[in-house]
């Protein structure tokens, strides 16, 4: 199927549990940890506002309640710092509030993210949109998701950001068997969600941004629970008639592994001239140090 018209809509499903983040997603969601400063789902948010979208539907669950705090407008707070001529920090407080329409919806369970991304079609109606995962950011010179909706625009049809991973890591992503058909597009002919070294068919990993035409829940109705008990997305997509696999331009960061979190908030510092020579000045110390006491 086919969608004509505008991306304007966004889904961002953000009720998974973070496991992988325990201890501290006990009481604290992953998508709101802090990198410098700034919560990973802002990152999120600026990324789709930037590449046109006005409506954004999150999904959230259990223990989730400082995102909706986070989003919505706080007029005590406000108040507070209007009072205290703290103009530069109201204006950032009131800027968040309206970056977007934003709107809530819960998963009854975190039963996967094909589960999760469901509760948004009544949100999506028939239009195109694009499901960015809350736990996920890019550092790219064009937004990842605006890159995949120029694509969309070229195509009308479903496309899905790609990326190369080491053989080591094919195990943990969603893999394509893809042909392809440009540069940096692949059409995807099949989708294997964590497959082993042996059964993976590429190398090519499905990542955390995605356009979608609105066939895609009816593909999810038909998709029975799968890897670890739960409706996955990459099983639904298989599903969907035509999807191509874009390879974005950009870093990709997933801050649900604790690893990746640690080097974002490394490498987005560097990148940020305020903190830049002296962070590298202090890596390069720290480096030598360390090295020289093994
Ligand atoms: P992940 O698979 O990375 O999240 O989903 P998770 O299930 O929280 O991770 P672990 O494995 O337990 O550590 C990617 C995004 O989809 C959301 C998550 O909140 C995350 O932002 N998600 C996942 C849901 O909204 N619902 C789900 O049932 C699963």
């Amino acid at each position: 199927m086919s969608t004509r018209g505008k991306v304007r809509k966004a889904v961002i499903p953000v009720a998974g549990r973070g496991v992988r983040m325990l201890p501290a997603t006990k009481s604290y969601p992953k998508e709101m940890f802090p990198i410098l400063g700034t919560p990973v789902l802002q990152y999120v948010v600026e990324e789709a506002v930037r590449s046109g979208i006005t409506d954004i539907l999150m999904i959230i669950g259990k223990r989730k309640n400082a995102i909706m705090d986070y989003f919505n407008r706080d007029f005590e707070l406000e108040n507070h710092l209007a009072q205290k001529g703290k103009d530069d920090l109201l204006k950032e407080i009131e800027r968040i509030s309206n970056l977007a329409n934003i709107y809530f919806t819960y998963q009854k369970e975190s039963k996967g993210l094909g589960d999760a991304v469901s509760y948004a079609e009544e949100f999506v109606g028939n239009e195109p949109f694009a499901l960015l995962l809350g736990d996920n950011i890019f550092y790219s010179k064009t937004p990842c998701t605006a890159q995949l909706i120029s694509i969309f625009d070229r195509y009308q049809v479903s496309v899905i950001m790609v990326e190369k991973v080491p053989e080591f890591k094919v195990s943990r992503y969603g893999i394509i068997k893809g042909r392809k058909i440009g540069e940096r597009l692949f059409e995807i002919e099949d989708l294997v969600e964590k497959p082993s070294l042996e059964e993976a068919p590429s190398n090519f990993a499905i990542g955390g941004r995605y356009i979608l035409t609105p066939d895609i829940f009816s593909c999810i109705r038909r998709t029975p629970p799968g890897r670890g008990g739960e409706v996955q997305i990459t099983d639904a997509l298989r599903l969907l008639n035509r999807k191509l696999g874009y390879i974005t331009e950009g870093k990709r960061y997933d801050i649900g592994d604790k690893l990746d979190y640690l080097k974002a908030q490394i490498e987005l510092g560097l990148k940020r001239e305020e903190f830049r020579d002296e962070l590298r000045e202090y890596l390069e110390s720290l480096c030598k140090n360390v090295c020289s006491e093994e």
